[in-house]
């Protein structure tokens, strides 16, 4: 079976320039793809893999058995990845990558209920021992709180009226499937299918980035990952939409920039010193040949950076 298929695999393990005895850590293990191209460098001392998904855990651990004296599974949301590796008894790491969002398998699951032309309950959990389920949200958030999610997470234009359109179904019975919500876009909406099926796409996406509190932990686990890198140690990141790329972006700035006065101060007081290197200046994305092979790959933007000498904390 294809669980998943890695999305811009030279270029994320050349970034991680991996080293003797480095010890890495692969935030986003899904099908293993990654994990197993660190793992062919036998130099390496250890890899420590997350994953929030039990599916993904069971998976790659059979995939990479082989390796398995050099590899430590961790089931558990990346945001807890500092209490974790200390754990282990791991302060410091020589490389980490996150390649985010959901993986194939998770997408191509009907019962994991992420897809909206895959009739399912309405699910859409990367951890399925999470309480809130999808449906759980359309049934108790209110008309305004939904719009806000498929503004802010989905980018919809329409979100009020979209929030609308729920509220005045739920009142007739409740929204139980994908397909439920699925056609409460499609009855609603007079445009071309095209327009239907990318609205489908951005209110599905909110909802599960809202689901998986997705940008939150992103935000967390990006300042847990620089400030656990040792020196010349690399941060890789891989994003699919605009808002997951604006976070890694803003992190991966704010720490490159050091001070973080006001402009109208002339002389600085924070003393903050920059912590890592840029390394793409211009963001690494799939050559033509990986997108044709694999569509998921035409979102993908990747973004690098080493922590410099004296950038520890
Ligand atoms: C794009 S896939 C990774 C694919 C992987 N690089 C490969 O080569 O197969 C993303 C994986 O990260 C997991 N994931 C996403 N957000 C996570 C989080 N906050 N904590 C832990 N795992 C997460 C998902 O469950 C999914 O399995």
């Amino acid at each position: 079976m294809i669980y998943h298929e890695p999305v811009l695999l030279k270029e994320s393990i050349e970034f991680l320039n991996l080293k003797k005895d480095g010890i890495y850590v692969d935030a986003t293990l899904g099908g293993g793809g990654h994990a197993e191209a660190m793992l062919r460098n036998s130099q390496i001392k250890q890899v420590y893999a997350f994953d929030q998904d039990i599916d993904a855990i069971g998976f790659a651990t059979e995939r990479l058995n082989k390796y398995r004296n050099k590899l430590t599974m961790i089931k558990s949301n990346f945001e807890e990845m500092r209490t974790q590796l200390a754990l282990h008894r791991v302060s410091g790491i020589d490389g980490i990558l996150f390649d985010l969002g959901v993986s194939s398998y998770q997408i191509n699951d009907a019962g994991r209920g992420f897809s909206f032309d895959k009739e399912a309950e309405l699910d859409m959990r990367m951890d399925k021992q999470n309480e809130t389920i999808a449906k759980d949200i359309l049934k108790s958030l209110s008309v305004e709180e939904l719009a806000k999610i498929f503004r802010e997470l989905g980018e919809e234009q329409a979100a009020y009226k979209i929030a609308l359109w729920i509220d005045a179904e739920r009142k007739i019975k409740p929204i139980q499937t994908t397909q439920d919500l699925a056609r409460i876009i499609e009855k609603n909406m007079r445009s071309n299918p095209v327009l239907v099926i990318k609205t489908k796409a951005r209110i599905f996406q909110a909802i599960r980035i809202y689901i998986n509190r997705e940008l939150e932990v992103l935000d967390t686990a990006m300042e847990d990952a620089v400030n656990l890198l040792n020196q010349n140690g690399r941060l890789v990141a891989i994003t699919y939409h605009s808002l997951e790329d604006k976070i890694v972006k803003t992190k991966i700035n704010d720490a490159a920039k050091g001070c973080i006065c006001p402009p109208t101060i002339l002389k600085c007081m924070c003393n903050q010193k920059p912590r890592v290197k840029i390394l793409t200046n211009k963001i690494v994305k799939p050559s033509e040949g990986e997108i044709q092979i694999n569509r998921r790959a035409r979102s993908a933007k990747l973004r690098a950076v080493e922590k410099l000498p004296g950038g520890l904390r």
